[in-house]
This record gives structure tokens, sequence and C-alpha cells, in this order.
């Protein structure tokens, strides 16, 4: 690899980047706040020997696949959906949420139930080893819409604050899973720049007990 040892960091851009750059900060590294509001895709952070891709929180884990990233952080949700060949290093204990079942309070099970999710793969899943047999609808957005709309009875859909549940006159049925952040490792990456990683791991976990 031609880039002197900088570590290629692959960052969610979003809500999660705000609470990663707090945590990487607290740990230690320099990370300057005047890109945390910006649109520049490539971040330099020289003084933490790293390279900051801001990427579309979906796409994390593929770019950590092919090695164009070393290292990423992504939510345990995308990662579950995603299912890509990667290294899953480290619990950051932020972006707290969970994966739920939704419905109308007063929902019933159907003949032919569909549920719409952000997560099909994810979805289908669970319903399978629920023994279930249900149509999984993909949406890309606003999934709380569809049962409020009559798309599908139900939806698989992460609940932060509950606050969108509330507004929509949604219950949670299930919980899934409970989501945080996770920090994630190409393959080959892990082994050439092992020691980088290794002390950027040190580094975090000891912050995240100190949180904890
Ligand atoms: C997510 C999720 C819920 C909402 C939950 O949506 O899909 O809709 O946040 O948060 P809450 O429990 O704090 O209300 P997001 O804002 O990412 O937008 P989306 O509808 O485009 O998925």
């Amino acid at each position: 690899m031609t880039d002197n040892g900088v570590l290629k960091v692959a960052m969610p851009k979003g809500r999660i980047y705000k609470q990663a750059s707090k945590l990487f900060r607290q740990a230690g590294l320099e990370i300057p706040e005047e890109f945390d509001d910006s649109r520049r895709l490539i971040i330099p952070v020289p003084e933490a020997n790293m390279e900051f891709i801001m990427a579309k929180p979906v796409d994390v884990p593929t770019y950590v696949e092919y090695g164009v990233a070393d290292i990423g952080i992504v939510g345990k949700d995308v990662l579950m959906e995603e299912n890509k060949d990667v290294y899953e290093l480290l619990d950051l204990a932020i972006a707290k949420c969970r994966m739920s079942v939704i419905g109308l309070p007063d929902w019933k099970p159907t003949i032919h139930p569909r549920v719409a999710t952000k997560y099909p793969r994810v979805a289908s899943q669970y319903f399978r080893e629920l023994g279930q047999q249900v149509e999984v609808i993909k949406l890309n957005g606003s999934i709380e819409l569809a049962p409020l709309i009559g798309l599908a009875d139900r939806i698989v859909d992460m609940v932060e604050t509950g606050q969108t549940l509330k507004e929509n006159g949604l219950v949670e049925r299930e919980t899934l899973f409970q989501v945080t952040s996770r920090l994630i490792a190409n393959r080959v990456s892990y082994r050439l720049k092992n020691v980088a990683i290794q002390e950027l791991c040190d580094r975090l976990s000891v912050t995240i007990a100190a949180r904890a």
C-alpha cells in the first residue's frame, strides 16, 4: 500500500459522525472541528495519521470490504443487513437504539402478512426463524408510513427515542436486537496496519470503559 501508513477510515455521514468524532476526540485524537458540518467527502486528519472517507452509512461495510477504507464505523443494523466480509473489532457504545417490529395498536395476525422495512435481510431472517411466512417489502425511508397507509401491516425499523412511533400512533411489538455503532476493519488492512489499528482500538476501549 502506497499511503505512508495513513489509516483510511470510512465514517458515516450524519448523526453517527457527530458521536464518533466526539469519541475519537475524547480518546485523544485531534479531529478538526471545522469539518463537523462540512460537505467535504475526503477529510485529511494528519495529526492522527488518518483520512476520513465520509460515506453514506449503508455503504461503510462495502468500502471496508473492498479495502478502499482500512477501517470504518457502522451501526450494527447496517452490519447485519449488509453481511459483508469484514472484521468487527469493537462495540463503540454510541448511537444506541434498537431494531423492532412495529405495528398499529390494534394489529391482529393476517392471512397474508406484509412487513415493510429498510432491512429486508434482517426482517426475512427474523420471521423465517419464527416459522412465520411474511412478504417483506423493501423501502428506503419513512418506513412508519407503511402501516398508516395500508402498504404493510407491520414494519421492522429502528427505534431510538420512540418519538417517531409516538407521533404516528404506532407501537413496538417485539425487539429483535439492540443496536450500537461498531468499529470494523478490512481483513488485509487488519494484518498490514495492525499496530495502528490495535493502538486505536486500545485508546477507544479505555475511553469507552471510562464513559460507561
Ligand atoms: C430512523 C428510523 C425511525 C427513526 C427512529 O429514521 O428509521 O424512523 O429514526 O428514531 P426515534 O425513535 O428517535 O424517533 P431516520 O431519521 O434515519 O430517517 P428515515 O425515515 O429516512 O429512515
